[in-house]
């Protein structure tokens, strides 16, 4: 079968666009300014507010249900207990049980008003989608770790000269001051490749699983407090976007009000990011309802089980509860269709 055709992006946020997205001069008269100049911006409204809220109930719902209903209650903090819901890191992620492909999911990617935003930010409506998971925090969980701060970026430090990924999140609940979230290093992404020239040497650093994964140590923070970057937490309403810079310093806090903070990871890149080896390996992540990190272009997929008392999960099937159900946009936004198997 041909391959879909494919537009060019935009040239201030493609791939291996030497310093654009940094010094590109702040021109459109929208949030793409704030998100040229801040290396983050919340895209406000990019879906109805209640539909963000139902979309949050749909979650709620499924965690009240999850492997028959575990005892977890919506509302009542106390039921908040690892042994009544899917295993989740303190940091809010989940893992497995399909969950990155269950309807929910894949409702919002197929979102209009989300897509939208990154066929502007791309400037084509040729584009990719990650199957990336959702992050749940509860204020004041008992049986969990402390969250505690680990700064990083998520892209290569040999490629900070470049624009390469844009990041995002659907926000579901209210979000203000105290309900946690994404906290960002607003601007220091203009700096990334100084910084990394700098502390290119830097003993003792910090582990990483991958090299596109970098985590900032108190020297590096030291330096990014003296350059004059400031450390700023977004708040953001049920249906908004954050959008942040790969190479934006950024980590995550738990809510330390009464709500609970819930968002999905929606990542969005252009297809001429994606090798055709990539491409297939999109074709296999959706056939296994495998999960992919926040790269569209499948740069990672799979990952790590969720482990219940020191064994993978016995609700872990790897499956969400119903087949993926795709419209045609939502189809195109996999990849599939742009696989080239000439
Ligand atoms: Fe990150």
């Amino acid at each position: 079968m041909a391959a879909a055709a494919v537009a060019s992006p935009s040239h201030a946020f493609s791939h291996n666009a030497p310093a654009q997205g940094v010094t590109a001069r702040a021109t459109y008269g929208d949030w793409r300014d704030d998100l040229i100049r801040d290396g983050y911006v919340v895209v406000k409204g990019v879906i109805p507010r209640e539909r963000a809220l139902a979309y949050g109930d749909e979650f709620f719902s499924y965690l009240e249900h999850f492997a028959g209903g575990l005892g977890y209650k919506h509302g009542e903090l106390s039921t908040v207990l690892e042994k009544n819901l899917p295993v989740m890191s303190e940091k809010g992620m989940i893992f497995g049980y399909g969950i990155n492909h269950e309807a929910t999911a894949w409702n919002i990617r197929q979102e209009p008003g989300l897509i939208s935003v990154y066929e502007k930010l791309h400037d084509t409506p040729d584009i990719l989608v990650s199957f990336d998971s959702r992050n749940i925090q509860w204020p004041n969980r008992p049986d969990q770790k402390a969250n505690t701060p680990w700064p990083h970026q998520d892209q290569d430090p040999a490629t900070a000269n470049q624009f390469r990924c844009m990041q995002g999140l659907l926000n579901i609940l209210p979000n203000g001051p105290e309900d946690g979230d994404l906290i960002v290093c607003k601007g220091a992404h203009a700096s990334s490749e100084e910084f990394h020239r700098i502390f290119k040497d830097e003993p003792d650093k910090v582990w990483s699983w991958t090299h596109e994964w970098y985590g900032f140590k108190p020297s590096g923070m030291k330096w990014l407090e003296e350059k004059g970057y400031e450390w700023v937490k977004p708040c953001a309403e049920p249906g908004d976007l954050i959008l942040w810079d790969s190479r934006t310093p950024h980590y995550n806090v738990v809510p330390t009000g009464k709500s609970p903070r819930l968002c999905f990871y929606t990542c969005y890149g252009p297809v001429t990011d994606a090798s055709n080896e990539q491409l297939k390996k999109k074709k296999e992540a959706l056939e296994s309802t495998t999960g992919t990190t926040h790269w569209p272009n499948a740069l990672y997929v799979g990952g790590l089980f969720p482990m219940r008392d020191g064994e993978r999960c016995k609700y872990d099937t790897g499956k969400p509860r119903k087949e993926v159900e795709l419209t045609e946009r939502g189809w195109k936004l996999t990849g599939i269709p742009y696989i080239n198997d000439a």
